[in-house]
C-alpha cells in the first residue's frame, strides 16, 4: 500500500494499492487498456482532490515537464507540460515578461489540472487564453488535441468533468497570451490599484490570498469546498426580499450567482467542527483538516452545511472538490 498524505493537500492518513509516477503521455499509453480495466484516478498535486479513505486501485501521479514557447507579431504561445506547478508558471511569464496570468496568481496544483475545473480567481479564468489540449483518450488509446472551442467551458467546469470525465489523460496545454496586454483590475481588492503593472496585480493577488485562504502547507485543505451557486432570477429575487443584504453577481438575464459563503456564514458555520474538520473560521467555503480528521468526519460537516442551505435558502450546493472514495469519485 502506498501512503497518499502528502499526495493531497487535505492531508488525511490514507492508501492507494499503488502509485505511478508518468513522466509522458506515452508512458500512459502503453498500458491504456489496463488502466481502464481497473480502478483508477489521474492525479496532479491533489489541492483539489481529498482522499477520503483507502483507494483500492491504481494513482496515475502526472509529472510530465516542458514548457516551450514561440511568438507570433501578436502574441506569447506557451506550449506547457500537464506536471508543471501553475504558481511557478505565472511567475517565469512574469519574469520572461509575458504578462496575463497574474490574477490567477497562487492557485495551488498543475498546469494539467487547470482546464479540468477552468480554474478562476479575481475576475479572470483560465480558459480566457487555452487554444489547445493534448491528452491521451482512454477509450481509444489514441493521443488526440482539442480545441478551446470544444472544451466546453464555464464556470468551474468544462467537457473534461462531462462528456470526457474519467476518460481522458491531459499531457500539454497551450496557451495565447497577447502581447497587447491590459490589465483586469476590475474585481474586488484590484480595484484599489492604480494604474497597475501585471506585477502590480500579482503582488495584490498574493497578498489578498495568503490573507484570507488557510496555507495547505500548514492546514489541510482544498480551497473552496463547494461552487458558488447559479440560481434562477426568480429565487434570487425571492431571497433578496428576505436578505437585503445578499451579495449577487448578475450572470444573465435570467440567472444570478450568489456566494455559497454568505449562506454558510449567515448560517453560524464559521468555526463549526465534526472530529478534526472545521469550516475555516474566516472563509466559511474552505473546510479544513487539524491533522487528526477523516474522510466520514469531512462528509458529516459538509452533508450538515448542505442540507441547512437547503432548507433555510431553497439551494442545492455542490462539492467543487473531488471527492474519492475507496472505488472512485463521489459527491456529497
Ligand atoms: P488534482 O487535485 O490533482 O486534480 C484535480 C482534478 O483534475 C481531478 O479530477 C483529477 O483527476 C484531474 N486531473 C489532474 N491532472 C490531470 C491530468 N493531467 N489529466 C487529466 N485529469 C487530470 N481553484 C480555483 O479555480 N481558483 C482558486 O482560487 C483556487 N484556490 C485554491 C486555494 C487553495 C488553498 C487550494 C488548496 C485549492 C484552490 N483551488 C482553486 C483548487 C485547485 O488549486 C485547482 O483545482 C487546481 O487546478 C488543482 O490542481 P491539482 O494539480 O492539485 O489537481
Ligand atoms: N463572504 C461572507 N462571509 C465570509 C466570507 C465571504 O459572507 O466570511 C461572502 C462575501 O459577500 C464575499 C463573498 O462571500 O464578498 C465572496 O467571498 P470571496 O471573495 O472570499 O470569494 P469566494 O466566492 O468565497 C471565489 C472562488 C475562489 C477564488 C475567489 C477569488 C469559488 C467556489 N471560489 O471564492 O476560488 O479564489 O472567489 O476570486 O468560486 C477555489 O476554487 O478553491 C477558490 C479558492
Amino acid at each position: 500500500m502506498y501512503p497518499l498524505q502528502t499526495l493531497h493537500t487535505f492531508g488525511f492518513p490514507v492508501h492507494a494499492a499503488n502509485v505511478q509516477l508518468v513522466t509522458s503521455l506515452q508512458d500512459i499509453q502503453q498500458n491504456w487498456q489496463e488502466i481502464k480495466r481497473q480502478h483508477h484516478y489521474i492525479l496532479g498535486e491533489g489541492s483539489n482532490t481529498v482522499f477520503l479513505e483507502n483507494f483500492l486501485g491504481s494513482i496515475y501521479k502526472i509529472a510530465i515537464k516542458g514548457i516551450s514557447l514561440r511568438e507570433t507579431d501578436q502574441d506569447f504561445i506557451l506550449k506547457v507540460g500537464a506536471g508543471e506547478n501553475w504558481h511557478q508558471l505565472v511567475e517565469w511569464c512574469l519574469s520572461q515578461g509575458i504578462a496575463g496570468f497574474e490574477n490567477l496568481a497562487l492557485i495551488p496544483g498543475t498546469v494539467g489540472a487547470a482546464p479540468i475545473q477552468n480554474i478562476g480567481a479575481y475576475g479572470v479564468e483560465v480558459e480566457q487564453f487555452i487554444t489547445s489540449i493534448e491528452y491521451l483518450c482512454l477509450a481509444s488509446g489514441t493521443i488526440k488535441t482539442i480545441a478551446h472551442a470544444d472544451c466546453e467551458f464555464a464556470y468551474r467546469d468544462s467537457v473534461f468533468k462531462q462528456a470526457l470525465a474519467g476518460q481522458i489523460v491531459i499531457g500539454y496545454v497551450t496557451f495565447r497570451l497577447c502581447k497587447n496586454w491590459v490589465a483586469n483590475a476590475n474585481y474586488a481588492e484590484l480595484r484599489e490599484l492604480p494604474k497597475p503593472t501585471a506585477q502590480d496585480i500579482f503582488n495584490k493577488v498574493v497578498q489578498v490570498r495568503q490573507l484570507k485562504l488557510p496555507d495547505p502547507r500548514k492546514v489541510g485543505n482544498a480551497g473552496s469546498f463547494f461552487k458558488n451557486p447559479i440560481i434562477d432570477k426568480a429565487l434570487f429575487e425571492y431571497l433578496q426580499q428576505r436578505y437585503p443584504s445578499l451579495p449577487s453577481y448578475p450572470i444573465d438575464s435570467q440567472k444570478v450567482k450568489v456566494p455559497a459563503a454568505w449562506f454558510i456564514d449567515t448560517l453560524g458555520f464559521k468555526g463549526r467542527s465534526v472530529g478534526g474538520v472545521q469550516c475555516h473560521v474566516s472563509q466559511p467555503l474552505v473546510l479544513t483538516n487539524n491533522g487528526m480528521g477523516n474522510g466520514d468526519e469531512l462528509l458529516r460537516l459538509a452533508r450538515q452545511i448542505k442540507q441547512a442551505v437547503k432548507e433555510h435558502f431553497l439551494i442545492e450546493l455542490e462539492n467543487e472538490v473531488q471527492l474519492v472514495s475507496n472505488t472512485g469519485l463521489i459527491r456529497v
